[in-house]
């Protein structure tokens, strides 16, 4: 066994999460170790969230790792909603003073902070086997994990806990001090990226009683979509030309506007759930991102939450290493947690608002639209569900 390493901040997973804390921290001088159990190339390459919130473009751009995105990112000013086979267009840039959000993959925000942590001679730790947190309600709490077969030891002043929803950190934490609020849909989402230019220039939010649909994209070339399916089917349930069918028909207009076809390059199942733990801390142990919450994807949230935390405990960390004062760091799951929870609702609204769930009659599906009439009719409705999308302003 090699001798322990020391650091300020040992953070485990190199998610977005685990990423920009650790460049958030570097920008303040604050040394951390990023600990991750997958390969560069998985974590680079793993497909994932595509919307970002102008909160977290501009935190993105402040941390000095914006330029890529800035040049490739696609701004978009609103979204359609449709329903009765009709669209809507929200216009979240009118309606928020002047908000945007950006269409750039996760995985690209992934591959920028890693070059850039990398570049800098910043350590992120790949294929960490067997990963165990000790003494977090110590001062001086221990991480072990394994490397090609070597055991190695990590002592830290603090643990950020940014290992995804099943990941260990949360799982340290004693059950009897923690809460857990959870919500399971009775869908899913099966995904396809598609070599062909999207069909539209903005998203597109699709209510139909055979179930949602959602138009999205990666780029010029790469078009995202997705179709509400059932948490038990399994891909091969859903050869290429299903998938095309379903997606021809949820998404039709009667104005003759037609969906481009392209070779599937990816396909995948995604389960819906809505979850928080609390508090979002324990001793030494910070979670943050999907450690501590997860919302259902319809708000395009996920992603842009977990860079809300960051930023909250990045500031709370950086005070406690200046001042030696706690309070920040005593307040951080209280903070973090306002925001999560008015996301979790937004989520979940948008949810119940555009899926069709099994046993739904008549009655749920009139509210829907009656709900999607309010939504594009009035101002101050649409207000909310822009000021909600392009994400409020940061504590
Ligand atoms: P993760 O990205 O899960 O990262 C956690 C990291 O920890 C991973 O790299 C993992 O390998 C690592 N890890 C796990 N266990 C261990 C361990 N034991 N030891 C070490 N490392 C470990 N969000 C949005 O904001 N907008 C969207 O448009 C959007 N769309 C989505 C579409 C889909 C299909 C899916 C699945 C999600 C979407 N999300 C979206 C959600 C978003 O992807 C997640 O919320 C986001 O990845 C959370 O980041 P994170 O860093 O907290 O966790
Ligand atoms: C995506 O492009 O992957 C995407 C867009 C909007 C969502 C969820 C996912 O709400």
């Amino acid at each position: 066994m090699s001798e322990a390493q020391r650091t300020q901040v040992a953070i485990v997973g190199a998610g977005p999460a685990g990423l920009i804390l650790a460049r958030l921290l570097a920008c303040q001088g604050v040394e951390s170790i990023v600990i991750e159990r997958r390969d560069r190339a998985y974590v680079e390459q793993r497909l994932r969230a595509g919307v970002l919130e102008q909160t977290t473009v501009d935190l993105l751009r402040a941390a000095g790792v914006g330029e890529r995105m800035d040049r490739e990112g696609l701004v978009h000013e609103g979204l359609y909603l449709q329903f009765d086979g009709v669209r809507h267009r929200i216009p979240l840039r009118e309606l928020t003073g002047g908000r945007a959000i950006t269409v750039y993959g996760q995985h690209e925000v992934v591959k920028d902070l890693i070059a850039a942590r990398l570049g800098g001679g910043d350590e992120i730790v790949f294929e960490a086997d067997d990963v165990r947190v000790l003494d977090v309600d110590a001062d001086l709490p221990t991480i072990r994990f394994k490397v090609d077969g070597d055991e190695r030891t990590i002592r830290c002043d603090f643990v950020a806990g940014c290992d995804g929803f099943h990941g260990v950190c949360r799982s340290t934490i004693p059950a009897e001090t923690l809460s857990v609020y959870e919500r399971h849909y009775p869908f899913a989402w099966l995904g396809i990226l598609a070599r062909t230019p999207p069909s539209l220039d903005e998203l597109i939010y699709a209510h139909h009683e055979r179930g949602f649909a959602l138009h999205s994209m990666r780029s010029p070339e790469l078009t995202r979509l997705y179709v509400q399916c059932s948490p038990d089917d399994t891909l091969d349930m859903w050869p290429d030309e299903r998938v095309w069918e379903e997606l021809h028909l949820r998404l039709a207009t009667r104005d003759g506007w037609t969906l481009r076809e392209g070779p599937v390059v990816e396909k995948s199942i995604t389960t819906m759930r809505s979850y928080v733990v609390e508090p979002m801390q324990y001793g030494r142990l910070y979670l943050a991102g999907d450690a501590a919450h997860v919302v259902p994807p319809t708000g395009a949230k996920g992603l842009n939450l977990a860079a809300a935390d960051v930023k909250v405990l990045a500031a709370a960390l950086v005070d406690w290493y200046r001042t030696g004062r706690r309070d920040l760091l005593d307040a951080y799951s209280a903070t973090c947690l306002r925001r999560v929870w008015r996301v979790e609702h937004f989520s979940w609204w948008m949810t119940t608002m555009l899926h069709r769930a099994p046993g739904d009659d008549a009655f749920d599906q009139r509210l829907q639209l009656a709900q999607l009439r309010y939504v594009t009719s009035s101002r101050a409705a649409a207000t909310m569900l822009a000021e909600n999308y392009v994400g409020l302003e940061h504590v």
